[in-house]
């Protein structure tokens, strides 16, 4: 069985990844890392755990020698729209941070890295509607432009080094737990307002198509890419998504469990980085290489949101 090691490993996708991956690989076999000194839910579960912050050389390619680590799963990041609040911590930890991790990778011969890179990778050049997998990209967040960053060093180092470097262009990604500070979170905190106070004001216009999946389905594409037989890629990094819908089509469908459930509309700055990314991708090439098919849609969708958030609120939706 391969060892693996996580950054970052408890922000929103980390949360729900890192239970996935005991269950998948079991509990000797996952180190988790972060930058909380303790993570209650892991001791809980027994989760090898290690505080780490990635721009540390030393502390990083300690633990990769100390559990014979042979797979990362680089997921500490700065979000977009912290990024924009802070340019310079956001290169540091995305830029600095990503190289400490590729470079261990590479220095240490470990089998595999992969990186999940974002939608925003794209930018306002990019063709916005059924994005393909090879376009333009010129992003105009720090976000976007560390994410590029990411997959070309990635994709260098696996031609000069072999280095089997692998990542996802994740869509905005939905699940019950705390979203880490992206553009796309309007949809994660929506349910929660509407199911506290029957009421959001969203920071994006009524009108702004994105990309999105449910958790269950950014776990799948995680595991199928990183299990995907080498020999069958010709690409390095993947547009997946599995659904793409507005503000205004996601409260109408909220509604149907919430009738008196109001929305308004406030946009803010993320209005303008959500314009600049693509509505909808096309992600054929993740389909044929290695096999992607996304399970859930949209309305089921929002009745998998409405249960979860209900069920952590405490609230009986029946
Ligand atoms: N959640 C989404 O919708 C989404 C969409 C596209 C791409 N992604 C990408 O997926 C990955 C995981 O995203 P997430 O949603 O879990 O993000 P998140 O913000 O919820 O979690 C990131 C984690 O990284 C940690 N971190 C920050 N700086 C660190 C540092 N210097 N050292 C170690 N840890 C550090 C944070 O404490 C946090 O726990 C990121 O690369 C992100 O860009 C996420």
């Amino acid at each position: 069985m391969k060892k693996y090691l996580v950054t970052g490993s408890y922000g929103q996708i980390g949360q729900a990844l890192i239970p996935a991956m005991l269950e998948r690989y079991g509990k000797e076999n996952v180190v988790a890392t972060g930058r909380k000194r303790k993570i209650p839910l892991f001791k809980e579960h027994d989760v090898i755990y290690h505080r780490l912050d990635v721009r540390d050389q030393f502390g990083l390619r300690s633990l990769i020698v100390e559990y014979d680590i042979d797979i990362i799963i680089h997921n500490a990041s700065v979000l977009s729209a912290t990024g924009e609040k802070n340019p310079q911590l956001a290169h540091s930890i995305n830029i600095e941070g990503f190289y400490n991790v590729l470079e261990a990778t590479r220095e240490l011969n470990l089998e595999q890295l992969f990186a999940p890179s974002s939608i925003a990778a794209f930018g306002p050049s990019t063709p916005l509607e059924n994005t393909p997998n090879n376009t333009i990209m010129r992003p105009t967040t720090i976000y976007g432009v560390s994410k590029v960053y990411s997959e070309l060093m990635g994709e260098y180092y696996n031609q000069k080094y072999e280095l089997n470097f692998r990542s996802l262009r994740y869509p905005g990604v939905l699940s019950p737990d705390e979203p880490g500070g992206g553009t796309t979170d309007y949809a994660i905190w929506i349910f929660y307002e509407a199911l506290k106070r029957k009421m959001y004001k969203c920071f994006l216009g009524p009108d702004v198509r994105l990309p999105m999946m449910l958790m269950s389905d950014c776990l799948k594409s995680t595991f199928d890419l990183l299990e995907a037989d080498d020999s069958k890629l010709t690409d390095r990094s993947f547009n997946v998504t599995a659904m793409s819908f507005t503000p205004e089509e996601l409260a109408a469908e909220i509604k149907k469990y919430i009738p008196d459930f109001n929305i308004v509309y406030e946009p803010d700055f993320r209005d303008k980085i959500a314009r600049s990314w693509p509505q909808s991708l096309d992600d054929n090439e993740a389909r044929k290489q290695w096999g992607w098919d996304p399970e859930f849609k949209f309305e089921k969708m929002v009745e998998v949101m409405i249960e979860g958030i209900s069920q952590k609120l405490g609230i009986d939706q029946k």
